[in-house]
């Protein structure tokens, strides 16, 4: 299956408020946003220009906004960009972002080559590129300048099948075992090998595919995180963890130290590499 833009904008258009509340409904969403925010505090200077492609409702936007010496936000939805926009209004952050857009990542024509010092590109805009992940890798470094920072978040394979053990299993009676093996062998949830009906077609990544997508650029990786490895405990445990105020903070500082070692690497829901642009 190829790329189609329709599948995220569709999707993303219609998705109401859940992007806002994603990241603190639960701790789940609390662990991604506090592994996420620890990166991106350790990569951004104030005064970088940072990029952030697929900014989403803004729970990244509020923060890359007091990090940086100007932020431009793009997103392929224009109700993730209106939706942003509100909630940068309400923070009164609205005026120091420089500059909204509706963009796809593959085509940000409106950049000139070498205009950022940093992108940021979380929360899985890569997976739904599918035949067209180099493409979207090309692009980005088209407009980061040389020795600028990338940072890319993907959902991971393995860490979702983990979680969603029984669901693939529920799965596998309606499309089949061949299906079944499908996922598990290439991550990719798509129309022809597994028709999902929420129309949600992504390739889930692992570790290795990330690793040789970046190994075809002119990039040095400077580090490899897990995102959401906690998550892996359930909801309940999870839950129970996040009404214990003083163990929550232990488990979110652990979160973000056992994320960096490469034995969790694939186990968490995201993966989330940084790479740095060759001079
Ligand atoms: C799961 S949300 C993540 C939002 C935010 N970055 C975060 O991590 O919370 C994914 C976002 O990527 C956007 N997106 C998906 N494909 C895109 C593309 N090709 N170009 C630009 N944005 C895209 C979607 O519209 C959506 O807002």
């Amino acid at each position: 299956m190829s790329y189609n833009p329709e599948i995220p904008r569709n999707r993303y258009d219609n998705y109401e408020d859940r992007e806002w509340t994603r990241l603190e409904k639960d701790g789940h969403g609390e662990l991604l946003y506090h592994v996420h925010l620890d990166i991106l505090k350790r990569y951004i200077s104030q005064d970088n220009k940072v990029l952030e492609i697929g900014a989403g409702s803004g729970r990244y936007t509020k923060d890359l906004v007091k990090m940086c010496d100007e932020l431009t936000v793009g997103d392929i939805s224009t109700h993730q960009i209106e939706f942003n926009k509100s909630k940068m209004k309400e923070l009164s952050l609205f005026d120091q972002v420089k500059l909204f857009c509706v963009v796809d990542v593959l085509d940000m024509g409106e950049f000139e080559d070498a205009s950022f010092d940093c992108i940021v590109c979380i929360g899985g805009v890569i997976n739904y590129l599918l035949d067209k992940e180099k493409d979207g890798i090309n692009e980005m470094l088209r407009v980061l300048k040389p020795g600028g920072i990338l940072i890319v978040g993907a959902m991971s394979f393995i860490g979702a099948s983990l979680y969603y053990l029984d669901g693939i299993r529920y799965e596998k009676d309606q499309f089949g075992l061949e299906a079944t093996k499908w996922i598990f062998n290439t991550g990719v949830q798509d129309e022809e090998h597994y028709p999902v009906l929420s129309k949600h077609y992504v390739h889930m990544m692992r570790s290795s595919e990330m690793d040789a997508l970046f190994a075809d650029f002119p990039v040095t990786v400077k580090e490899r995180s897990s995102a959401g490895l906690y998550t892996q405990a359930g909801d309940t445990a999870l839950e129970n963890a996040r009404q214990d105020k003083e163990f929550w903070e232990l488990v979110i500082e652990k979160e973000i130290a056992f994320t960096k070692l490469p034995g969790t690497l694939d186990c968490g829901m995201n993966l989330i590499y940084v790479v740095e642009k060759d001079k």
